[in-house]
């Protein structure tokens, strides 16, 4: 049986917001990725939890998710705590958002039903505004193009399982890295453990300049490419993501770069001997469905990997690991 965080270990989250990778600590991240590791025994063995029995987490996006939602309440269930759910979009509003309420007072009225609130909003800023407006801990689970943290974290625990070790791994992310909220996170988690890392994207879906020099800064060797093929002959991760449409200002731009990278059989022909490929999906064409055979296209057990980790969240952030 995988061994639970220690109670001094337990108390670096306790009671903490989850918002951005840039703010845990490399002792937070470890006692996640240990905790993730003690659920998923415990998933794997089939034991029953009820390590959040009695407890309510909120579940409020703002924007079209299925993983990252249906994997938080998942978790929830998995450590016998009850959930209750916000799911719209700007087009199809069902909650007191269609009346014109604010993030603010909306929280602040479910932080009163509940223990643990998770929220996903087309606004980059949105999971600080209501960490601002709640008591208890607030977990981001997408803000704009700001901060993916919880994606990062399973991206992590990923690597992790994959690979054996993170340290020492060179990944390249592939894609728009501009938009994309995931990378954006990934970068500062991968930087703990020294990773060189190579980001391929158009020139105009480049990742944003100051995390680049925020990197470069910390002695992260960081290389930036249009080039598909010579980032695989070398990295041990491929980091695939989704051109953002709903982020562009316009049509045009979107459709200017669309297709611009697909990693197919031949992407794959030359990439490094077990090289692992990642995506937090959703995947459009980016990643050829034939890819999908090769041992190391890791993006759906990636997704699965969402659960545990979760699971951690909803049990440190609240104290209830048991
Ligand atoms: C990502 C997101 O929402 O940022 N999806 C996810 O949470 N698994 C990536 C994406 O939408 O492209």
């Amino acid at each position: 049986m995988v061994k639970k965080p220690s109670e001094e270990e337990m108390a670096l989250l306790y009671g903490q917001d989850v918002l951005s990778a840039k703010t845990l600590t490399f002792d937070q991240l470890q006692l996640i990725l240990k905790t993730a590791a003690y659920y998923e025994d415990a998933l794997v063995n089939k034991r029953r939890l009820y390590d959040m029995d009695g407890k309510i987490m909120a579940s409020l996006f703002f924007e079209a998710s299925t993983r990252t939602r249906l994997s938080f309440e998942a978790a929830m269930h998995r450590l016998g705590g009850s959930v209750v759910t916000v799911s719209e979009t700007p087009q199809m509003q069902t909650s007191s958002t269609a009346k014109g309420e604010t993030l603010h007072d909306a929280i602040r009225v479910v932080d009163g039903y509940v223990d643990v609130i998770v929220v996903r909003s087309p606004m980059t800023g949105a999971a600080q505004e209501a960490a601002d407006a709640a008591d208890h801990p607030v977990i981001n689970a997408g803000d704009g193009t700001g901060q993916h943290p919880t994606q990062a974290l399973l991206d992590i625990y990923t690597v992790l399982k994959e690979h054996g070790r993170i340290e020492g791994l060179k990944v390249a992310m592939l894609g728009d890295l501009k938009y994309g909220r995931t990378v954006h996170s990934l970068v500062y988690f991968l930087k703990h453990y020294g990773c060189d890392m190579i980001f391929v994207s158009p020139p105009q879906l480049m990742m944003p300049p100051e995390i680049t020099a925020e990197l470069r800064g910390e002695g992260i060797k960081v290389e930036e490419t249009s080039d598909l093929k010579a980032a695989v002959a070398e990295a041990d991760i491929l980091y695939v993501t989704r051109i953002q449409r709903e982020r562009f200002p316009s049509k045009e731009e979107y459709e200017s770069v669309k297709d611009s990278y697909i990693v197919n059989d031949e992407v794959v022909a030359v990439a490094k001997e077990g090289m692992s490929i990642l995506h937090p999906l959703p995947r459009v064409n980016e990643i050829a469905v034939s890819v999908d055979s090769y041992p190391g296209a890791a993006y759906f057990r990636q997704a699965h990997n969402g659960v545990p980790i979760r699971m951690a969240l909803l049990a440190l952030t609240t104290g209830n690991v048991r």
